[in-house]
């Protein structure tokens, strides 16, 4: 990505004016904790130290104006509701989510010129999508000056994103709403919550990506998870004699029921997958634990462990995953798993600092071997946890 002055000089030469500022808003690698947010659970991510920035000025009318330094088709909508989507998988359409959502909550907005720039790959799992929700809303907010408390702005934008045609839970807007550099986020839902905790300060995380695109705008798989899931808990409540609500999340049940009961009262077929979830929200308070114990560990094998659970119970993994994963784990990660929606996207490996040069060597050479050296950076490399979005310096 362009630093912040290439960003400011790229939209003066591209819209004849200066820009007001540059916003920016961090993607989120997800430590453990997948595919339970929209099940009710808690997540554990955090946000990272790339995402997608935009130099941005307001318009008098109320026309939105999209640029992107990344080759995307330059974008022009009016903030008049309702907003018709633009075709599936259109990277306008992030924009028109914000918009929709700020403008369903009464928000009088404005136009802006926006020119996007991003440091992040995208379809690849670290939520490129969120954080172009969340720069545009926070750009459309700032040109009309009005604000928002974050957390507030955090819940809108998860439902608002639905726009998108993704059953998304809240996890990746709240990441890079509320992220903090140094630390990991435990975030719970209904209502949305997070809870800072400090990240192992002599550990790193590792992005690997499979380079399998997975785009889950575009695609069934992510939606048919959220939607198997519905299913099971509504079918598991009916049969547990808890069909008080017709439409029960997994988390619902929990308070009612011991987990293994859960399993057992959901259909045949989506056992495995009501397991995943029960199980990953346990490994996810443990995983809460072993950050607050300083245990790096503990905390690689419930990556393992969460990993696995991805593949076998949640079959979200692919066999590039897998062998990313089985790369990183022999040349030193301490745990390593496919991180966000699955079926494509990156891998994490967490290794102590001191390792991670001959972590990213054994992946370079393991994975990566044949492709240009800029190819392997854009695609391997070291994230620390970052603060969440906001103005640039
Ligand atoms: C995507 C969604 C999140 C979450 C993850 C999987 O990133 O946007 O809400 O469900 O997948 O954990």
């Amino acid at each position: 990505m362009s630093g912040c002055a290439d960003l400011r000089s790229a939209f003066a030469a591209a819209f004849g004016r200066r820009p007001a500022g540059v916003m920016q808003a961090p993607g989120r690698v997800n430590l453990i904790g997948e595919h339970i947010d929209y099940n009710g659970f808690g997540v554990l991510p955090m946000a990272i130290d790339r995402g997608i920035a935009a130099a941005w000025r307001p318009r008098q009318d109320r026309r939105v104006v999209l640029r992107s330094l990344q080759g995307y088709a330059p974008r022009e909508l009016e903030l008049e509701p309702p907003i018709a989507p633009y075709g599936p998988g259109d990277w306008g359409n992030y924009m028109k989510a914000a918009a929709q959502g700020l403008l369903d909550r009464g928000l009088a907005l404005r136009g802006a010129e926006m020119l996007v720039d991003a440091s992040l790959p995208q379809s690849a799992g670290l939520s490129s999508s969120s954080a172009l929700v969340v720069l545009s809303a926070l750009v459309l907010l700032e040109a009309a000056g009005c604000s928002m408390p974050r957390v507030e702005l955090a819940s809108l934008l998860a439902e608002a994103e639905k726009y998108v045609g993704t059953q998304g839970g809240g996890m990746d807007q709240a990441a890079s709403l509320l992220g903090r550099a140094g630390h990991a986020l435990r975030i719970d839902f209904r209502p949305l919550r997070a809870e800072p905790l400090p990240f192992f300060a002599d550990h790193v995380v590792v992005v690997a990506n499979s380079l399998v695109r997975a785009p889950k705008a575009e695609t069934a798989g992510y939606n048919s998870r959220a939607s198997e899931c519905r299913r099971a808990a509504a079918a598991a409540a009916r049969s547990l004699g808890l069909a008080a609500d017709p439409q029960p999340l997994l988390a619902d049940l929990l308070g009612a029921a011991a987990p293994d009961a859960i399993v057992a009262a959901a259909p045949r077929e989506l056992l495995p997958r009501v397991r995943h979830v029960l199980n990953e929200a346990a490994r996810v308070d443990a995983a809460c634990d072993a950050l607050r114990a300083c245990d790096a560990a503990a905390f690689g094998r419930l990556m393992d462990e969460s990993h696995a659970s991805c593949r076998d119970d949640y079959e979200i993994s692919c066999p590039a995953l897998e062998r990313l994963v089985a790369i990183a784990r022999e040349a030193g990660a301490i745990g390593a798993r496919l991180t966000g929606a699955g079926f494509g996207g990156c891998a994490i490996a967490l290794a102590r600092r001191a390792d991670a040069p001959a972590l990213l060597a054994g992946l370079a050479a393991g994975f990566y071997r044949g492709l240009e050296p800029a190819r392997v950076a854009e695609a391997l490399f070291v994230v620390e946890p970052a603060d969440g979005a906001g103005p640039a310096a």
